[in-house]
């Protein structure tokens, strides 16, 4: 296993990624972690990341000594690396000016690290992003490559296998970046690439067997990537000991409660309580238009449904108390959560899930996908055989259907709306354009607008339809739909669709509007 210590690069976790790619497991913490922990670790090896910081700055972060006490291989990268040489008493060329993009550097030297690689080419395209540059190696180290601009791109002590790279190996635009990371993990630390969805759901099944033991666990199951991965690792670590909950919110997409019922009981066996809270939520929601309160309102009463299904489980479970919780909690929240120091991506994840819980209702945390990446779960769902159908679908927010309903929502309204939605989403697959984008979902107006039907007029309601392409969901682009698919699904949905008179298509990005439109 590799450690990587974070200085606040905005590619940190691209390193984790790339590691984590070549098969090999690591974990990302801030850089000033307590030496204890760096020392428990275990790491093989360790990787420092770049940081917007300058080493002549005062209080800049510093490399704890416990990373070179440890003697295993360490790879400093971009500030990880000046760190390093200001540590062995090397120079670092304090600048203002910025050297960032694509750059071509020289292989000039050898080293273990580069072996191979500089065979393919004396010359490799990377991505640089920094303004301080290591301008005098210290001791013991080689000069490896360089550009006109910076004449240490690589430096390397081969004997005691410290490394530093001036440019970031862990983005795609370094073109041998996998590489140079691969050498370092498999060669240099002498980590095996056995970091696999089949050998990580055996550790997992292991872990949790060992976790929970004969007690039992409960779920809320959403139907969402995170939370049907967690039930299918825990059904096969733990069985009958699992009870899932569904809750209907009569917010769900069209069929969605049975299909959930259908992969998790029928199928696979899971015990799952499905919940039917339509009328609840709605009646909740009834005479509400504002969408914070919305939120709020369909938070509380989730929760409030959920703490009422533990609760009776408890109640029914032949005295057997439910000790467990289990969530989907995913690396990235928990990364971004350390970085805060407040634990902040903890709350927000949890308030979907189960955060409020009463008091009285005393659980311990199952969270096995705790240090998994998005992609890595739905690899891990693919193995643990649910339909790729599930594991690649758009995502859905928490609120579902009350968010896409503007102003106050009523059954009608989601009636509406999800049949629309699912005209829409037939079309999308058939024509291969739901892979195309990120997501996609129609919205209900709730506006009335003139049409005419055959010799009569109608008065009906507006859909709008509304497609996205984006990477991170923090910007993004209304998908370029071809017209012709824009056509049928309009036609369809009015034609089939008798309270709809109108549909439009959102052609609005992010920022300034969101990707929801409430
Ligand atoms: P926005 O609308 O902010 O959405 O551009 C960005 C992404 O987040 C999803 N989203 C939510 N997910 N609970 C969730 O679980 C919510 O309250 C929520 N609001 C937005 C949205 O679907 C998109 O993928």
């Amino acid at each position: 296993r590799i450690l990587i210590l974070d200085f606040g690069s905005q590619y940190s976790q691209l390193i984790a990624r790339r590691v984590r790619d070549s098969g090999v497991f690591c974990e990302m913490f801030p850089f000033d972690i307590d030496t204890q922990r760096i020392t428990d670790f275990g790491a093989k090896g360790i990787i420092l990341s770049g940081g917007p910081e300058s080493v002549h700055a005062e209080n800049s972060p510093r490399i704890n000594d416990a990373v070179f006490d440890l003697d295993v291989p360490v790879l400093g990268i971009c500030y990880g690396m000046q760190a390093m040489a200001e540590r062995f008493g090397g120079k670092v060329h304090a600048s203002d000016i910025h050297e960032f993009g694509a750059a071509t550097i020289n292989i000039d030297g050898k080293s273990t690290l580069t072996d191979g690689i500089e065979d393919a080419a004396a010359k490799l395209n990377v991505w640089m992003s920094h303004g301080d540059k290591v301008v005098d190696a210290p001791q013991g180290f080689d000069i490896v490559a360089s550009t006109p601009s910076c004449p240490i791109a690589i430096m390397a002590d081969d004997s005691r296998h410290y490394y530093g790279l001036q440019f970031h190996p862990e983005v795609t635009h370094t073109a041998q970046g996998s590489a140079l990371l691969g050498r370092f993990v498999h060669e240099i630390c002498g980590c095996a690439g056995s970091w696999t969805p089949d050998n990580i759901i055996d550790m997992r099944i292991e872990q949790l067997k060992k976790q929970i033991g004969d007690k039992q666990v409960l779920l809320g199951l959403s139907g969402g990537v995170d939370s049907s991965v967690v039930a299918a690792l825990l059904h096969k670590a733990i069985g009958d000991q699992l009870t899932c909950v569904f809750v209907d919110t009569g917010l769900l997409r069209l069929h969605e409660g049975d299909q959930v019922m259908q992969i998790f009981a029928e199928n696979m066996g899971v015990k799952v309580i499905r919940v039917d809270a339509e009328e609840l939520f709605l009646t909740a929601l009834a005479g509400e238009s504002d969408p914070e309160a919305k939120r709020k309102i369909i938070g509380k009463t989730f929760i409030d449904v959920f703490a009422n299904s533990a609760r009776e489980v408890s109640e029914q479970s032949d005295g057997k108390v439910i000790e467990f919780l289990a969530q989907g909690t995913i690396y990235p929240d928990v990364i971004e959560s350390a970085k805060s120091h407040q634990g902040k991506a903890h709350v927000i994840k949890s308030h979907h899930n189960v955060g409020g819980l009463p008091d009285d209702l005393a659980f311990e945390l199952v969270e096995p996908l705790r240090d998994l990446f998005k992609d890595e779960v739905r690899k891990l769902g693919i193995t643990l055989g649910l339909p790729a159908k599930m594991i690649n679908r758009h995502p859905f927010p928490g609120p579902g259907l009350g968010v896409r309903i503007l102003g106050e929502v009523t059954k009608e309204f989601a009636d509406i709306l999800r049949s629309a939605d699912a005209i829409f989403m037939e079309e999308l697959e058939r024509s291969g354009w739901y892979e195309k984008t990120a997501q996609a979902f129609a919205v209900f107006q709730p506006i009335k607008s003139v049409g005419v039907v055959g010799d009569g007029r109608r008065y009906a309601w507006v859909i709008a339809l509304r497609a996205v392409e984006t990477v991170d969901f923090m910007t993004a682009r209304f998908a370029h739909l071809p017209y012709d698919l824009i056509e049928t699904v309009s036609n369809r949905i009015m034609n089939e669709i008798a309270e709809v008179s109108r549909v439009t298509y959102d052609v609005s990005s992010k920022p300034p509007a969101t990707i929801e439109w409430e």
